[in-house]
């Protein structure tokens, strides 16, 4: 079983747990929720060990000390448990519940292992909480029977979906990072029932440090009004936008630009929250989906009760000709550089029908606050031309799921199956097809999605968006050209779109892995970066045609029937690279 594919379920079932009795979430929450009632934002963000020691009720304390990971024995065992020696503070409960520190050590190329271990009769066994720092590399774990000719059989798993490996040198610890595996594991530990885990579970109790404010704070005004589409761009729409708590319901007037008929939509209203975000920690979302409007039309909005019509809240939907433009990022990361070549970009090219960003959107996508930064940067450009946008690893964060980009993207329901519903999807605009894939989640289970899109569509331009660029200097993607490679190559996707390095790069014309003469028989590979990056020293790539390490750049593609012009340019407007494909 793949790595990644347990991360997945390790993440779905942390998110649609839902336990009778008390879990660590709800003594979390709880307390949290106290901390907002009896302290300020300044003695919110100086809490120190001892005073969240001390808010803990008994019974709270022992939630922590037991219900973060458990897991029943049928015979007698030792539980060893592999603590990071970088981690600050030791786990409260694993001295006051009986664990003793070994000599014995283990290590990763990142950080050495000290091992504790308890004897625990046949049942139910609880460990607790990582700790309450910002500290990532989640302690992991081990059990042995303790009589050798025991048959130790491991069951009722939380969270569930354990996977459980062999501990061994080599053996991989974090799904998140399975290339991060085991060095020196003691000879007498080997070949024991290896629990391994996910990253991001090491912050789910963070609370020292760990308050922040938003510069954006949510009002009764509507605001972060951004476009997207979930259906067929001729003929409909998706608005989003967000308001405070205190405002319940929304709609949508929209009429065609100029015209007398009005038309009203509902919108549907979810709470989103961010519990450490001192300023903001609930805020209501609101999406509309227009559907059944006129192709080739340009269409005025309104968020009621804002009133007027502005060129601010104007879009068209696709016509039925085979022109059309769009300009595409690699990494942003919530930069106010971002914001500033986005509206350049659009000023330079207002024939751009829409943007997409090859994913890093943020650099933590369950920080609210860095959402809010990237929607007020753009906000002069969202609100008229849809974001179709992918993701990357830093929005999809140490295995913790993409909860706030699934909130805040209305995207189509199309992808694959086993994969979260709008991080991997399709969409057509005119004569292109566009598949956005997430490439944090598992590559295989995607391969026979991907075939099938490219195999039965009749669009003249293929383009495919993911952010793991699988040919680039520094880590190229071998199980990405294994398993997509040939496909793109069989049915000639004209363009892979990536980011991740944060440096610029056009390959010449590639198929099976070789330049061939034309990209009428190849496919070209471009990574690219939306945020300015210092210059480096990258090592030769023989398949490359441009580079550039300065970053700072956007990519304008026109489409003209069969004629397709490209060209990279930077916030200065210079010109970084062009060229142009003749079907
Ligand atoms: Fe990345
Ligand atoms: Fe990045």
């Amino acid at each position: 079983m793949s790595g990644y594919v347990v991360l997945f379920l390790i993440a779905v079932t942390l998110a649609s747990c839902t336990q009778k009795e008390e879990s660590v979430k709800s003594v979390m929450d709880k307390t949290i929720a106290g901390l907002y009632r009896t302290m300020d934002s300044k003695q919110l963000s100086n809490l120190n060990y001892d005073q969240v020691m001390a808010m803990f009720s008994k019974e709270d304390h022992q939630v922590l000390a037991t219900r973060h990971w458990m897991f029943t024995v049928n015979v007698p065992v030792v539980v060893s448990v592999m603590r990071s020696t970088e981690q600050k503070d030791l786990p409260f409960w694993l001295s006051e519940s009986g664990f003793k520190k070994t000599a014995l050590k283990m290590n990763n190329e990142q950080v050495t292992y000290e091992v504790w271990q308890k004897s625990f009769n046949a049942g139910k066994i609880g460990l607790g909480i990582n700790g309450f720092e910002n500290y990532m590399l989640h302690y992991f774990v081990s059990v042995a029977p303790q009589n050798k000719s025991d048959q130790l059989e491991l069951s009722n798993f939380f969270p569930e979906n354990q996977y459980v490996g062999v501990l061994e040198d080599s053996a991989f610890v974090y799904h998140d990072w399975d290339e991060l595996v085991l060095r020196n594991v003691p000879e007498a530990m080997k070949g024991q029932k290896l629990l391994t885990t996910i990253r991001g579970r090491g912050t789910e109790t963070h609370i020292l440090g760990a308050f922040r404010t938003t510069d954006y704070p949510s009002s009764k005004t509507p605001d972060q009004v951004m476009l997207t589409w979930s259906s067929d761009a001729s003929t409909g729409m998706d608005i989003q936008w967000r308001t405070d708590t205190t405002v319940a319901a929304g709609e949508v007037k929209y009429r065609e630009k100029g015209g007398m008929l009005e038309l009203t939509a509902k919108a549907q209203r979810y709470r989103m929250e961010d519990r450490v975000l001192m300023n903001d920690r609930y805020i209501n979302r609101f999406t509309v989906q227009l559907r059944d409007l006129k192709p080739g039309t340009t269409y005025e909005y309104q968020i009621v009760p804002q009133t007027g019509w502005t060129e601010n809240h104007t879009f068209s939907t696709a016509e039925a000709d085979n022109s059309f433009s769009f300009i595409w990022f690699g990494d942003t990361h919530h930069s106010p550089k971002f914001g500033e070549l986005h509206n350049i970009a659009e000023k330079a090219h207002p024939d751009a029908a829409f943007y997409s960003i090859a994913g890093d959107m943020v650099s933590d996508g369950l920080f609210r606050n860095q959402w809010d930064d990237l929607f007020e940067f753009s906000k002069d450009v969202i609100s008229r031309k849809p974001m179709m946008n992918v993701l990357g690893n830093h929005d999809n964060r140490s295995g913790l799921g993409a909860l706030m980009y699934r909130e805040l993207f209305s995207y189509p329901k199309n992808g694959p199956v086993g994969v979260p519903p709008e991080h991997t999807y399709s969409f057509r605009y005119k004569n292109a097809m566009f598949l956005m894939v997430d490439v944090t989640s598992p590559i295989d289970i995607q391969t026979s999605w991907i075939e099938d899109q490219l195999a039965h569509t009749d669009a003249t331009w293929k383009f495919v968006m993911f952010h793991f660029p699988p040919y680039n200097w520094e880590e190229p993607y071998f199980n990405i050209q294994k398993a997509w490679v040939p496909i793109f190559d069989k049915y000639h996707v004209d363009m892979v779109m990536s980011g991740h390095i944060h440096y610029y790069m056009r390959s010449n014309p590639m198929k099976d892995g070789k330049i061939v003469k034309s990209y009428n028989e190849g496919t070209a590979y471009v990574i690219s970066v939306g945020i300015p990056t210092g210059p480096r020293t990258i090592t030769d790539e023989p398949y490359a045609a441009v580079r550039n390490t300065d970053g700072d750049l956007y990519q304008y593609m026109k489409i003209d029937g069969n004629q397709l012009t490209y060209t990279a340019v930077n916030s200065a407007n210079k010109l970084i690279d062009s060229f142009s494909i003749k079907k």
